[in-house]
């Protein structure tokens, strides 16, 4: 078959765990025999410095009109002066509302023979397998008022968290939708304590749960969340929250697995369901790494886990997803490891070498 990719793979090390993903998803079509069209295009701060904006209209056109979308990350210092009118970051949330992506699938799962590689200990992290879905296109990052300006009593900044019935309903639905064929467990985060947004967000999740009688639904506070999450990690199966809260909750569940680096997302428009195409975009959760981008030691996982997952929801490609994700469990079984991720005793790679060992275990 034959399908059309973007790629945006923007600043730091972004371009180059993109490289990487681009690899596997060519030795997918080598192997299985489809042909994958790539369109490149420039997003975020490359973007700004080659054309003034973080997402033109002819990238942003290109992303609506492909297939899936692969991103890799945008920002960087270059761009990070808090008075500038642009950031690379704008491009991005751009393209999310753009696309109307707003369930962003973030599933965090810990490799037996990575346990070591984690700060956390060994029995927290036995039988952790969990899905986060972040709502990504609505609340603090989009609503408005939002802006900054001077008073007479100094400068005020303002953002503002606003849901609907029906951004807050579609997401839930997905969550509702995953567990149903997972563990049949969800949490649901709010901080309906404080927030009213989070109280709607309570009713709308319990409403729901009726359809969903098979499906056991609890809710759970925000803070309390981050705190069971490195406590006891592996009671949950899936976790919906608003926008900023999954951000910030899938960071944090990042070091259950060992690194940043190892954290895939989809991002889709609609319910998922396998083998049902979907336009998607796909990113790893983390960003541009400012620290060690240009060093070529960046952990391409998260971005050839994110190809598994585009071949999974938007191009229907079961089988060739599940063939990507094995190779990555034998290059991370055969010892290979990118230096976030290596321990004494284990072989450690350059971000091109972990490429070229999935890419083979794919087409072998
Ligand atoms: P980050 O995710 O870029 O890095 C956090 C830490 O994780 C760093 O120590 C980094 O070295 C490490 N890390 C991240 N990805 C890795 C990988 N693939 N392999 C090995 N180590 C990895 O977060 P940050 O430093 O807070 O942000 C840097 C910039 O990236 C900021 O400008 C931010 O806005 C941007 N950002 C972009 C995205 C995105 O485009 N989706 C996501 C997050 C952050
Ligand atoms: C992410 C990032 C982005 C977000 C930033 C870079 C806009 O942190 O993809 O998790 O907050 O959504
Ligand atoms: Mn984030």
């Amino acid at each position: 078959m034959e399908f059309s990719i973007a790629v945006l793979s923007g600043d730091g090390i972004g371009p180059e765990v993109t490289t990487e993903g681009v690899k596997a998803l060519e030795a997918v079509g080598q192997a299985f025999g489809h042909t994958f069209n790539l369109e490149y295009g420039d997003v975020g701060g490359i973007s700004i410095d080659r054309h003034g904006t973080p997402l033109t209209p002819e990238v942003q056109d290109l992303a609506g009109s492909a297939d899936a979308v692969l991103f890799g990350a945008v920002g960087g210092p270059k761009w990070d002066d808090p008075s500038a009118s642009v950031r690379p970051e704008d491009g991005l949330l751009q393209l999310r509302a753009h696309l109307g992506v707003f369930a962003n699938i973030r599933p965090v799962k810990v490799y037996p023979n990575l346990v070591e590689s984690s700060v956390l200990k060994p029995e927290v992290l036995e039988g952790v397998d969990m899905v986060v879905v972040r709502e990504l296109t609505g609340g603090l990052y989009y609503a408005e008022p939002k802006g900054r300006h001077e008073t007479p009593q100094g400068w005020t900044g303002v953002d503002t968290m606003r849901y609907s019935e029906a951004e807050i309903e579609r997401v839930l639905r997905v969550g509702f939708e995953l567990a149903r064929g997972r563990r049949k467990k969800l949490a649901s985060i709010d901080k309906a304590n404080v927030l009213e947004c989070s109280r709607l967000w309570r009713m709308i999740a319990t409403r729901l749960g009726d359809e969903y009688p098979d499906v056991e639904l609890e809710h759970v506070l925000v803070d309390a969340c981050a705190m069971q999450l490195v406590q006891r990690p592996s009671r949950f199966d899936v976790i919906v929250a608003e926008n900023t809260f999954g951000d910030i909750l899938t960071d944090e569940a990042a070091v259950l697995s060992a690194s940043m680096g190892l954290l895939p997302s989809a991002s889709l428009a609609d319910v998922p369901v396998e083998g049902r195409k979907i336009p998607g975009f796909y990113e790893p959760i983390h960003g541009t790494a400012p620290d060690i981008a240009g060093q070529g030691i960046a952990n391409p996982v998260a971005s050839t886990l994110s190809v598994a997952m585009m071949l999974r929801y938007s191009l229907g490609l079961t089988e060739e997803a599940a063939s990507v994700e094995r190779a990555v469990d034998q290059a991370l079984d055969a010892g290979h490891r990118t230096p976030d991720i290596a321990v004494e005793g284990t072989h450690r790679v350059s971000t091109t070498e972990m490429g070229d060992l999935i890419a083979d275990a794919i087409t072998n």
